[in-house]
């Protein structure tokens, strides 16, 4: 049997991987700087993930939801902890599509609308309302573009607030740092006015923390640089260290009812363990402050590139070049042996390690870069 060829490979064929580096099968390593898609949080194969892992395969490794799993409730305070949010409440999925899926079916249901706003560039998943709320047509077919969703730039409270006294918008979905879209942000006043507006028109505001949360931003979310309140907060990629799990919080004065949402693997034994450990090696590395001094030391290097334009906060960053940036990933890759990520903006070079990253690992990207340019 094919495989259905949706993805364009690179030609590299990891069979291993630890900490921040990945090895193919000749043993070549390579400086994994996109941690497989921000998804890698803790470092490849840390010794207390995989020994919580493996411990609890040999206990139980899935259930469904009909039964009283206490992980679930072990994983909720842990999340409550880092992120001061006591007050919310969890429902645990297995990926970031279906954790805004959910959210904005939440929003529609605790709001009776029916209407979405999104804004340019954004990227929110692939299923209906996920990829219907996500800035690109070419993904979209016909049966997602029956959803109604308004696309709107950063920054323009007017246009938001024209848009929310229609009466029928049921949810304003942002990533606080754009990802797949090349890391712009929604400046501070923008942010504090989308909570204003979305309390005042009964709108629910979804922080899609997907891929700034559990750490990565500098903060445990990213929205929490601005401590506003979001009606839901979605997460997922970072959460399990490659094991899939995905989630959202909501807003205590949103009331749950029995079979409104529901899933058969979110939440599972193993799920649970792989977030639960990412969580406490978080916080025994400090690993939430190690990205703020990343990021410093990343930025003191990028300031000695000529003409690069530094953009992104704690170790979601990118150098965005006055160069499509597809050719230097590739010889990054083959000549280098980095990986890195690329965005919608082709132009911006995206970098998403391993919160365990060193000093050591950006000195090698940008020797390598001034040789490369
Ligand atoms: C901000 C954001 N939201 C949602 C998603 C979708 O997540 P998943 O691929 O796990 O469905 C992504 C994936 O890149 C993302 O970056």
């Amino acid at each position: 049997m094919k495989l259905f060829d949706v993805y364009p490979l690179y030609d590299v064929c990891p069979v291993r991987a630890k900490d921040v580096h990945v090895y193919d099968e000749k043993g070549t390593e390579y400086l994994d700087l996109y941690g497989g898609h921000a998804v890698i949080s803790v470092g490849h194969g840390h010794p207390h993930y995989v020994e919580q892992l493996e411990k609890q395969l040999h206990k139980i490794a899935f259930y469904s939801n009909a039964i009283i799993n206490p992980l679930q409730q072990e994983l909720a305070d842990k999340i409550g902890n880092h992120s001061c949010l006591h007050d919310y409440q969890m429902f645990l999925c297995s990926s970031g599509a279906e954790a805004n899926e959910n959210a904005l079916k939440l929003a529609s249901f605790q709001t009776g609308k029916k209407r979405v706003i999104a804004f340019k560039n954004a990227f929110h998943g692939r299923t209906s309302a996920a990829v219907a709320a996500t800035d690109n047509r070419n993904i979209n077919a016909p049966l997602n573009q029956q959803q109604e969703v308004t696309f709107l730039a950063f920054n323009d409270a007017q246009a938001l607030e024209e848009e929310l006294k229609k009466g029928d918008v049921c949810a304003v979905i942002f990533e606080p740092i754009q990802g797949v879209g090349g890391l712009d942000m929604p400046e501070d006043d923008f942010v504090f006015q989308m909570e204003t507006l979305c309390n005042q028109y009964n709108t629910c505001l979804i922080a899609d923390e997907v891929q700034s949360g559990f750490s990565r931003s500098g903060t445990f979310f990213a929205f929490q640089k601005n401590n506003i309140k979001p009606h839901i907060i979605t997460m997922a990629k970072g959460m399990g260290n490659g094991f899939p799990i995905g989630g959202i919080l909501v807003h205590p004065d949103i009331e749950a009812k029995y079979g409104m949402l529901g899933t058969t693997f979110g939440g599972n034994h193993l799920a649970c363990v792989a977030s639960i450990a990412v969580l406490d090696i978080l916080k025994n590395e400090n690993l939430q402050n190690h990205a703020k001094t990343m990021e410093a030391y990343f930025i003191s290097l990028a300031k000695k590139l000529n003409g690069v334009k530094i953009k992104g906060r704690g170790l979601m960053l990118g150098l965005e070049f006055d160069f499509e940036v597809g050719p230097l990933r590739k010889r990054l890759i083959y000549e280098k042996h980095i990986f890195t990520g690329g965005s919608s903006n082709k132009n911006v070079l995206r970098i998403l390690p391993p919160l365990t990253v060193q000093k050591a690992h950006f000195d090698q990207l940008f020797e390598a870069l001034e040789e490369l340019l």
